[in-house]
């Protein structure tokens, strides 16, 4: 007998707002192994004519990227990206002071952009503002974009790549209210410097696509001043506000932990109210959008990592941020998948950090195979089939009170229909540990519409994990006996105790 009863229902018309295909991006950072044996490892048994692996560039097309932000992260304050361009055996070796490791540059945005280009994903470009300025990053700029017939352009064209790369999106600077940034600012400084950056830029090209630093963290003490200040410089000339956002479960409270997409929620609800106070200010009537350009879990490798830092030699590509992701793990990244597709208006980018080996949905080994870790599954859902417009969902759950949060749902949900081919598809997670949730399921305005199928990610252990030597202890499976057609386009559908679900509706 089933106590835990939910309704979700949803109405033709009620619409949050187109999801952006950019919302499926992630992050290539100069890290630990993401790119020397993550993407990029010539030699491997599979890798191209290029040196990039064959086995990551198929997972990563079956994850369903859509946009890769490159190539840092705190690496990229401290870098020249001249350093990656030109014959690979002129290219120099340079201390990363992020991440206290040797960087060969054997990758550059020339070999970086090519990859993405064949793999069909957008490459969105970081620039150095720690360091450097405007001029590096309009050098930069006119290297990847510029068709030919001015020093950088045809410097690019020497370099053996005589199409422009036409990237569209552009970070300016990353994370720089950290002061663990290398050349970390206050918010006027900051601000200033990415708005005469970005309007030089514009003067290249106005269509570029520009976005500017966030905060690290909401629990940064200068959350959300510094997007209050840095608004007031930035607001006309960019397009996106950069939002960043890890967590963790070091304290090992399963219900509390699966309750901390509250926060992304929050977070999101946060930063929309600063951009819209300023744009009131500015009398504007362009909306910023906001860039969740980090996001992820971290916290599995944090203890070696500290080590590893500190004691160390400094290295070239050592193991970091080398997390195993549990069962758990893929249940809050569901949530937070959610929680964008709630915000489908306003969060027009999302990029997971990071994308191989480090906090990542693919592993490498070295030399060795690739597996998908468990937080690769509800991303390739949420890829494969939330693409469309973002639903209104009412939804109504029980809730329970974890350590740090109150009234949280035990059912998290969102819905997505597909504009293309009409089909309709509910992203759900149950949070509750003990019981299934009996939901009712409500298609107002989709009675023609029937059940298709139910995917599902469950695990008896919360802690199981893939890896390269045991790759399938958790994998979805497809539920035949969980969803009841009711008639009138009304559902009773079993979500399974601590669950990821995934059920679709086509067009009859
Ligand atoms: O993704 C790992 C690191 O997290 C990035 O380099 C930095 O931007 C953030 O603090």
């Amino acid at each position: 007998m089933i106590k835990l009863k939910a309704k979700i229902s949803v109405e033709k018309g009620n619409i949050i707002g187109k999801v952006s295909n950019n919302l499926y991006g992630s992050f290539v950072e100069h890290l630990g192994r993401c790119v020397y044996s993550g993407i990029y490892e010539p030699g491997h048994s599979t890798a191209d004519q290029f040196g990039f692996r064959g086995d990551v560039s198929e997972l990563v097309k079956e994850l369903g990227v859509s946009v890769i932000r490159y190539p840092g992260g705190n690496f990229v304050s401290n870098y020249r990206w001249e350093d990656g361009v030109g014959p690979v055996n002129e290219r120099p070796v340079r201390l990363d002071m992020a991440w206290r490791s040797l960087e060969r540059n054997e990758v550059g945005v020339n070999e970086f952009s090519s990859w993405c280009k064949r793999i069909g994903v957008e490459p969105m470009m970081t620039v150095n503002l720690g360091t450097r300025g405007i001029q590096p990053a309009l050098d930069l700029l006119e290297y990847c974009n510029h068709p030919s017939g001015t020093y950088f352009s045809d410097l690019r064209i020497k370099h053996g790549y005589a199409e422009p790369h036409n990237i569209k999106y552009w970070c300016l600077g990353n994370e720089m209210d950290g002061e663990w940034q290398v050349g970390h600012k206050t918010p006027d400084e900051y601000g200033f410097l990415a708005a005469s950056t970005a309007r030089a830029m514009h003067m290249f090209d106005p269509e570029l696509k520009l976005v500017s630093c966030g905060s690290s963290h909401t629990f940064m003490d200068t959350f959300p001043d510094w997007e209050a200040t840095t608004l007031t410089h930035t607001y006309d000339v960019t397009d996106f506000i950069s939002l960043h956002q890890y967590f963790d479960n070091f304290d090992n409270d399963t219900a509390d932990f699966l309750a901390k997409s509250q926060e992304t929620d929050r977070f999101i609800h946060t930063v929309v109210s600063v951009c819209d106070y300023i744009k009131a200010k500015k009398r504007s009537t362009k909306d910023m959008m906001l860039s969740f350009d980090e996001w992820n879990l971290w916290y599995h490798s944090k203890a070696h990592d500290d080590d590893m830092m500190a004691n160390k030699p400094w290295t070239e590509a050592p193991n970091l941020l080398e997390d195993i992701y549990t069962f758990e793990d893929a249940l809050v990244e569901g949530c937070m998948l959610i929680t964008f597709l709630k915000h489908a208006d306003r969060v027009k980018m999302a990029c997971i950090a990071q994308l191989v080996n480090v906090i990542a949905p693919i592993m490498t080994e070295k030399g060795g195979g690739v597996c998908k870790q468990t937080t690769f599954y509800p991303f390739q859902h949420v890829s494969e089939y939330g693409r469309g417009e973002s639903l209104r969902a009412f939804c109504e759950s029980p809730k329970y009170d974890s350590r740090n949060y109150c009234d949280v749902p035990y059912v998290e949900s969102a819905v997505v229909r597909n504009e293309e081919n009409g089909d309709i598809t509910i992203f759900a997670v149950n949070r509750n540990l003990e019981e299934a949730a009996e939901t009712d399921f409500y298609l107002r305005g989709f009675e023609d519409y029937s059940f298709k199928e139910h995917i599902v990610l469950e695990n008896d252990n919360l802690k199981a994990a893939n890896t390269v030597a045991e790759p399938f202890n958790v994998v979805p499976a497809v539920r035949s006996d969980s969803v009841a057609d009711n008639g009138n386009g009304n559902y009773t559908i079993r979500l399974n105790k601590a669950s990821w679900n995934v059920i679709r509706f086509v067009r009859k």
